[in-house]
């Protein structure tokens, strides 16, 4: 492959592979330091929205394994708006070795791969969030064993990006995905379709729904991310009716599986979807999770850079 745009373009072994590769260079991460795997790489960095994990974890990444990151502002690329996204993606070719980009519109990430002669990274796009996906994959691999098929993941909240990725990495290693959303929040037809397709090779059962409490029911993993993503602003206050009862609190929590984990992708809007006592509480494992995005990233580019 040459890009990481979705977890959906790399099959069920590729997938397991990078959570080795991942599991790997923490490991060697936290012992000695990384070996200097990107010596002599640059990563370009092409935000069109904010960021603090993506940002910081892609730069530390490189530097971790012996390159160097170039964060590229809005402002400054103007991608598509000043240039055209296929005219920025031939000249970065020739002084970058690869690209990551958080785009408004899916399209766009896609367009820059086309034109590129490096590999293109999606670092959250409106339609996915495969790196992050990634990041939760490894999560909770590492809490509940490689041997993980059959588990539980529910997702409670809205269809939104980061549901897309975790839905696809959910099917991709065999897990049971059910999200529960309110009506009109339904993760895109497109993408179920491609769940679907994945789940009937890998027997993970998907169900989509309504209840949050029937959702979390024997659930391994409760997900939830904001109601209101990046992009979406203006329908704040219509959002902050509609999905309080989708919020993860403590009673929630108490009608899963005993030992259930508390996961979000951060920045959390703490007491609307995840009250602080469950955020801070003994199930979440948010804060590990944040820090497995340095580490799963490094796998994606190590894949890329074809060093791993
Ligand atoms: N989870 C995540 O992507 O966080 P940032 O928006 O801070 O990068
Ligand atoms: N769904 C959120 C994720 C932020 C990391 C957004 O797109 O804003």
């Amino acid at each position: 492959m040459k890009d990481f745009l979705a977890i959906s373009d790399y099959s069920s072994e590729e997938i397991k592979d990078l959570l080795d590769i991942a599991l790997k260079l923490k490991k060697q991460c936290f012992k000695k330091g990384n070996k200097k795997l990107f010596k002599g790489k640059v990563l370009g960095m092409i935000f069109q929205k904010p960021s603090l994990r993506t940002r910081i974890s892609f730069d530390m990444a490189m530097r971790h394994c012996g390159g160097d990151a170039l964060y590229l502002s809005p402002s400054e690329i103007g991608l598509g708006k000043r240039e055209s996204i296929a005219d920025v993606a031939r000249v970065l070719s020739g002084y970058v070795h690869a690209l990551m980009a958080r785009v408004f519109d899916h399209a766009h990430v896609l367009e820059l791969a086309k034109w590129s002669e490096i590999p293109v990274v999606n670092g959250l796009s409106d339609y996915n969030h495969p790196c992050q996906g990634m990041a939760d994959a490894l999560t909770i691999v590492e809490k509940f064993g490689k041997k993980s098929k059959g588990l539980n993941v529910s997702y409670v909240g809205d269809g939104n990006n980061v549901a897309v990725s975790l839905m696809h990495v959910s099917a991709k290693l065999g897990w049971n995905f059910t999200i529960a959303n309110p009506e009109g929040y339904d993760i895109v037809p497109e993408a179920v379709t491609i769940a679907k397709k994945i789940a009937k090779e890998t027997g993970s059962k998907l169900k989509f729904i309504s209840d949050p409490h029937e959702a979390v029911k024997k659930a391994h993993v409760i997900y939830t991310d904001t109601w209101t993503s990046m992009g979406q602003e203006e329908e704040t206050a219509k959002r902050e009716l509609v999905f309080p009862p989708y919020q993860v609190n403590a009673k929630l929590v108490s009608e899963a599986d005993k030992d259930v984990i508390v996961m979000h992708c951060l920045p959390a809007h703490r007491n609307h979807e995840l009250t602080d006592e469950v955020a801070d509480g003994p199930h979440s494992v948010i804060f590990p999770q944040a820090h497995n995005r340095l580490h799963a990233q490094k796998a994606i580019l190590a894949r890329l850079f074809e060093v791993a």
